[in-house]
């Protein structure tokens, strides 16, 4: 436990703000793996501010989880504090084509929220797990999607002022699973522009991508999603998968058989298994053709 401090943690309480020390990240994140972290859920998020604020005085590192979907957690207790804005029922709010999105909702479930009023745009980011800041964080895309283009202004809460902005889209510099949000910039929601598009056309989509994802991804098994970024012009995936990785194992990760960019934690793995992969992955591509992959993960680390 890093942060110890009753009259803090009570004063919280009463801003909208819960205190869980020693959490497992294991039980937070997709790929199942990570050791301890103290937690700080906020259900207000008012309490951003004088939750920061109050950190800050007392010299405790923080970070934010947002859907734990594209973290890889080292087996270590972490040594931050990490906040977590927690879902609402007021998370999606409609005023003709635009939304207004809560950081912390479901990026999948937002997308049928947005679908229910015959709006589209977002379709192809529907098998995207994690929550709706996650995405806007890492630019999330799939299938020629990306929520970059969708947004008008973001709310955030910035780290190193401590003073909540709102920014418009031009000023985000959202690029392939990249953002211009520094580290400690926590999203508290989004404002989108979408066009009309009937819900019956939206459903068709979807159900076809998910049956493509589901013949291409290993989605039944505890994963961070694509483990590396594809380098310009090229495809990961087909790399590894070519230099025949796939099925290789260290621990209880294994490279997937059914798409060689995903990294499963099938056997109990623990993060220390999955660096040691992405380390022999790198290794083997850099030989082979001279690239340097780049994680697409984000990976916490003390
Ligand atoms: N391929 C192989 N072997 C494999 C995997 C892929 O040969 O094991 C080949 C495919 O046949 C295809 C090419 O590689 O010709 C590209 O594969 P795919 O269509 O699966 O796309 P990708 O570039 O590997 C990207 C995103 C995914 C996203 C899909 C679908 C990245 C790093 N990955 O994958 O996103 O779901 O497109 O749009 O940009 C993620 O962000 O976590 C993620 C998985």
């Amino acid at each position: 436990m890093i942060l110890n401090d009753p009259e803090f943690v009570e004063q919280m309480e009463g801003w909208g703000a819960c205190f869980l020390p020693d959490q497992r990240l294991s039980e937070y994140t997709s790929l199942g793996v990570g050791g301890l972290a103290d937690m700080i859920v906020i259900r207000d998020t008012e309490a951003v501010e004088p939750v920061v604020a109050g950190l800050r005085e007392r010299g405790v590192p923080w970070g934010v989880l947002g859907g734990g979907t594209n973290v890889l957690a080292a087996d270590e207790p972490l040594k931050r504090v990490l906040l977590h804005l927690a879902p609402g029922p007021r998370d999606v709010v409609f005023d003709g084509n635009t939304v207004r999105i809560s950081a912390a909702a479901s990026l999948g479930r937002s997308v049928m929220e947005c679908a229910k009023r015959n709006l589209g745009g977002m379709e192809g980011l529907v098998g995207v797990p994690g929550s709706v800041g996650g995405a806007l964080r890492m630019n999330a895309g799939a299938y020629g999607t990306e929520i970059g283009p969708l947004v008008r202004s973001v709310r955030v809460f910035r780290g190193a002022t401590g003073i909540t902005e709102k920014l418009t889209a031009s000023s985000l510099g959202f690029k392939y699973r990249k953002s211009s949000f520094a580290p400690d910039d926590i999203m508290l929601s989004v404002t989108l522009d979408l066009p009309d598009k009937p819900f019956s056309q939206i459903i068709e989509y979807v159900k076809q991508l998910n049956k493509r994802r589901l013949s291409s991804q290993p989605l039944k098994e505890k994963s961070a999603g694509c483990i590396f970024k594809n380098p310009p012009g090229l495809s990961t995936g087909k790399m590894i998968d070519e230099l025949g990785m796939k099925g290789l194992r260290v621990g209880g990760a294994v490279i997937s058989e059914r798409h060689a960019n995903f990294i499963v934690n099938r056997f109990d793995g623990t993060a220390s298994d999955i660096f040691a992969l992405i380390d022999i992955v790198r290794q083997r591509i850099h030989k082979a053709h001279g690239v340097e992959l780049e994680p697409e993960v984000i990976i916490w680390k003390n």
